[in-house]
């Protein structure tokens, strides 16, 4: 094999790695299985019961066609998805728009409850470094900043009482 071609080769492989190891957006209708119900902190429900998940039907027809209203208010907007999934499947402020795309860490491999039960501090690890985010104040900026048309000053400490949902047995002390 020349080098040329060798090379050629080489960049091929590398472009299959890097976008089989990129993950990708799942739909929060795939986090609904695991996170739904009290057991699991109802964490599902409020999501649906709340504004977030509202953010594309509060745009009208119009908007709805404007790529720059759908950053904010469209979950990984132009960012690549999972097979099976549509740009509907992500309208509104999905869990992925705050926990990053989910298709490398949804998996029972990685949130796994037992693992977490025993392991819970190495179990977060992995998750987080196939892509979950636990977000901070920062990642809500990325939206709630003067770029929004109806941008209100936001204060987290505020703001995110207002969304907070939690796995009920980490607080028993279980
Ligand atoms: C197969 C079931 C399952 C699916 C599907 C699933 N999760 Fe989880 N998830 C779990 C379990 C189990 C835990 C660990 C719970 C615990 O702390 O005991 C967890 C933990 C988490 C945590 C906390 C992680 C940490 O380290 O504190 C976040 C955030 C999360 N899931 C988000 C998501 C999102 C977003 C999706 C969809 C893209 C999703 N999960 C899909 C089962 C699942
Ligand atoms: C992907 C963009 C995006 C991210 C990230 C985001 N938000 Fe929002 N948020 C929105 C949009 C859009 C609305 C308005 C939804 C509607 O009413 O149509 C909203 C509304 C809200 C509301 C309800 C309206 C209000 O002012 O009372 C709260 C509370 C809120 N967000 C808190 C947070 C917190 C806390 C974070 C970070 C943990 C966060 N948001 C991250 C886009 C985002
Ligand atoms: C930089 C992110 C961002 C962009 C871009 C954006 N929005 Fe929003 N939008 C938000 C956030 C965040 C909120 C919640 C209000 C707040 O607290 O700032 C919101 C709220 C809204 C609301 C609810 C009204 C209200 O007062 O709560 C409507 C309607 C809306 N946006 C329409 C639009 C339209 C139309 C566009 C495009 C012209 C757009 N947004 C572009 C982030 C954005
Ligand atoms: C607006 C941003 C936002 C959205 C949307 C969102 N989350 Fe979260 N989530 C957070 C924040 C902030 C935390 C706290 C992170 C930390 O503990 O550091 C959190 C924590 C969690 C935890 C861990 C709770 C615990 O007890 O430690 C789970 C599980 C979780 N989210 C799942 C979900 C699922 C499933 C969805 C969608 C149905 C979702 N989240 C939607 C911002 C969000």
């Amino acid at each position: 094999m020349n080098k040329s071609l060798f090379l050629i080769v080489i960049f091929f492989i590398t472009i299959r790695l890097a976008f089989a190891s990129q993950a990708t957006y799942e739909g929060s209708k795939r986090c609904r299985t695991c996170h739904m119900r009290q057991k699991a902190g109802m964490i599902y429900e409020k999501w649906e019961d709340s504004e977030h998940a509202r953010a594309y039907e509060d745009l009208s027809e119009e908007e709805r066609k404007n790529p720059f209203c759908l950053k904010c208010h469209v979950t990984g907007y132009n960012e690549p998805m999972s097979p099976g999934i549509e740009t509907k499947d992500l309208f509104g402020v999905q869990c992925e728009a705050c926990h990053g795309p989910g298709s490398l860490y949804k998996n029972v491999e990685i949130m796994n409850e037992n693992e977490y039960k025993t392991n819970y501090s190495q179990q977060r690890k992995k998750a987080i470094e196939v892509g979950l985010i636990l977000p901070t104040e920062e990642d809500c900026k990325k939206c709630h900043n003067t770029e929004s048309p109806h941008y209100k000053p936001f204060i987290f400490r505020v703001a995110y009482p207002k969304i907070k949902h939690l796995i009920p047995r980490r607080y028993l002390g279980e």
